[in-house]
């Protein structure tokens, strides 16, 4: 039999890359989808096809595609000082600059940035000043780390441990030590959980404000502040993850000042750049700063080749510019409202179960779970058809398929998101 022609806009054969979250031997059998450049909300394969990016890639375009004047940023910080180590006393300016602008914007006054090169080193690192800061806090039995079900915080050891879906936490030995797993909308659980282990060995605990990858849930209402006022009583640190809710996507520079949660700890990435170059920082409160900073604390031993790149940051610097100027937060809110409308028809479909929306620029369709238990594979023909006629969905685990467009998108690409999504849900039909 003859194989099935590989869709268009694909190049088959190409197999030396091995790609992140990928089957390999289905990519090298049916091919890659290799794009070439981007505008606004599309971006375009190397056969000319034009995809409506209803995810912003990964949750991180926020300032939509082609913005020359980061890739001019980047090149005149390039000719002048790519890069230098910012380990111990060397800085840079753009380095500098973007800290002062991040912690200017921080939930919580006062605060310190550590910058990374992405979100999984943020929450390893998030995870390391924990720890250290308990033991220059003269309490070193708090080591214990708390995760939700659902919950994602990247793939480096200290994020897969926190990973609660199970599946990707599956298979690569012992992992971290330590860490305990609560119900992620449960404060009550949280609080006992706590008592069980006793407050006295808990270090932290992790809470994305909206969990993404584990299926985009908003929080339950007055889940958010509970959690937070438990950590609160109990001394444990708060450390809210805003790789994906960051700079924007909540219709706030950070999701936790618009639900007022001031973190000891946030973690960010993705949006701090629209992921024009990789980037990730970490927001410490003055609780948390201060004695790593006092007199006599020493060395940090901690930190990366790449912490404070001078063109990364200067990419940040013009990303953050673009998002004040066009008011990217103000619009994320309108956003909110407008993707929601645009999404709630889909519920009716008769391949879904719900649809997820309205604490951010997020959103996803949760298909009936009997369809999904017959056929796992079904979110994955639902994402590929809706490719086939244009738009870019994102399934994710249980399935959930995720939309997280760019803050730019319009009303007439919002429909375009919304036909290409029922027309791929079609295809799937009995
Ligand atoms: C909430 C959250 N934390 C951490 C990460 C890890 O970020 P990265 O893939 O940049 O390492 C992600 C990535 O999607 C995320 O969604």
């Amino acid at each position: 039999m003859d194989a099935e022609p590989a869709p268009a806009g694909t190049v088959p054969g190409m197999t030396e890359f091995w790609h992140p979250f990928a089957d390999m031997y289905a990519v090298s059998d049916r091919g890659a989808t290799v794009l070439e450049r981007g505008e606004g909300a599309y971006v375009w394969d190397t056969d000319g096809r034009r995809y409506l990016d209803a995810t912003a890639s990964l949750w991180y375009c926020n300032v939509g595609w082609g913005r020359a004047e980061i890739a001019d940023a980047v090149a005149s910080q390039m000719a002048a000082l790519p890069a230098y180590s910012t380990f111990g006393d060397l800085s840079n300016v753009p380095a500098e600059r973007l800290t002062d602008e991040i912690a200017a914007l921080a939930p919580v006054p006062g605060s310190k940035v550590f910058l990374t090169s992405g979100g999984s080193d943020s929450i390893d690192t998030a995870t390391k000043m924990a720890r250290r800061y308990w033991q220059l806090a003269g309490e070193p039995d708090r080591t214990v780390l708390i995760r939700r079900t659902k919950a994602y915080h990247g793939m480096h050891t200290a994020g897969t441990s926190l990973a609660g879906i199970p599946a990707n936490a599956l298979g690569h030995g012992d992992l971290l030590a330590g860490v305990a797993e609560v119900a992620w909308d449960d404060a009550d659980e949280l609080r006992a959980t706590i008592d069980r282990v006793g407050a006295q060995r808990v270090a932290a605990f992790f809470c994305e404000p909206v969990i993404g990858a584990g299926g985009v849930f908003p929080p339950p209402d007055g889940y958010l502040l509970a959690a937070r006022e438990v950590c609160r009583e109990r001394g444990v640190l708060f450390i809210a993850d805003e790789v994906i809710t960051g700079f924007g996507r909540c219709g706030n520079w950070f999701a936790s000042t618009r639900w007022g949660l001031e973190p000891d700890i946030l973690t960010c990435a993705k949006g701090i750049t629209s992921g024009y170059l990789p980037m990730g920082a970490v927001l410490a409160a003055p609780r948390v700063w201060e004695p790593f900073w006092a007199d006599g604390a020493g060395m940090w031993r901690h930190g990366y080749t790449y912490s404070g790149h001078a063109a990364v940051a200067a990419a940040a610097l013009a990303n953050l510019a673009i998002m004040r100027r066009e008011d990217l937060c103000g619009r994320a809110l309108q956003l909110e409202k407008d993707l929601t409308e645009a999404m709630a028809p889909l519920a009716d479909h008769e391949l879904v179960a719900e649809v997820r929306s309205g604490a951010g620029v997020l959103a996803a369709v949760q298909l009936r779970g009997e369809l999904v238990a017959d056929d796992p594979a079904l979110p994955a023909r639902v994402g590929a058809a809706a490719r086939e006629v244009g738009v870019f969905v994102r399934p994710l685990v249980d399935g959930a398929i995720a939309v997280s467009p760019p803050l730019v998108i319009g009303d007439a690409e919002l429909q375009e998101l919304h036909d290409g999504f029922i027309a791929g849900l079609d295809a799937c039909r009995g």
